[in-house]
């Protein structure tokens, strides 16, 4: 699951340029309390489908760089409007060569609080 990547991470300890490391996913320590609480949703709610590794495809698209994709799904639609659509109505946009299977009751079992949440995590999810 957590993509190793020896000459980077040594570059960054080298220069510790923290800094340069952030937009990695798995070295993200920089996250607000919202984006935090979000990750910890998406552990509980999302991660049995979805991958944070570009090339493990479990039910769902992996969504490694998912903020960089959502902005480029839906014609005039940006990357937080497409990803709480995905959310609280996610047969409304179906990726390519995925089925419908997404559970529809997610906007219900998840408070708007926590669909912010994970809108907000998903949003630090860079290539
Ligand atoms: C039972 C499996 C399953 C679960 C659980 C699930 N998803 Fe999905 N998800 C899918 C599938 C399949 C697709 C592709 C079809 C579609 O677009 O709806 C998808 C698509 C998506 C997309 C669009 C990705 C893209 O590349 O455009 C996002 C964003 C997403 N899911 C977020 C979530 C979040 C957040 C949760 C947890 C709250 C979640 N999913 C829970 C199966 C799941």
């Amino acid at each position: 699951m957590v993509k190793i990547r020896p000459g980077l991470l040594g570059l960054c300890a080298l220069a510790a340029l923290l800094a340069a490391c952030s937009s990695q996913p798995t070295l993200n320590t920089d996250h607000s309390p919202q984006e935090a609480a979000g990750q910890t949703l998406f552990t509980r709610h999302c991660a049995a489908c979805h991958s944070l590794n570009a090339d493990t495809v479990i039910v769902g698209p992996p969504l490694a760089g998912i903020a960089t994709q959502a902005q480029q799904r839906v014609v005039g639609m940006d990357a937080s409007t497409y990803l709480h659509q995905s959310i609280m109505q996610p047969s409304a946009y179906l990726v390519e060569g995925f089925s419908d299977l997404m559970p529809p009751t997610l906007g219900q079992v998840l408070s708007p609080e926590e669909v912010d949440a994970l809108v907000a995590y998903m949003l630090t999810l860079h290539e």
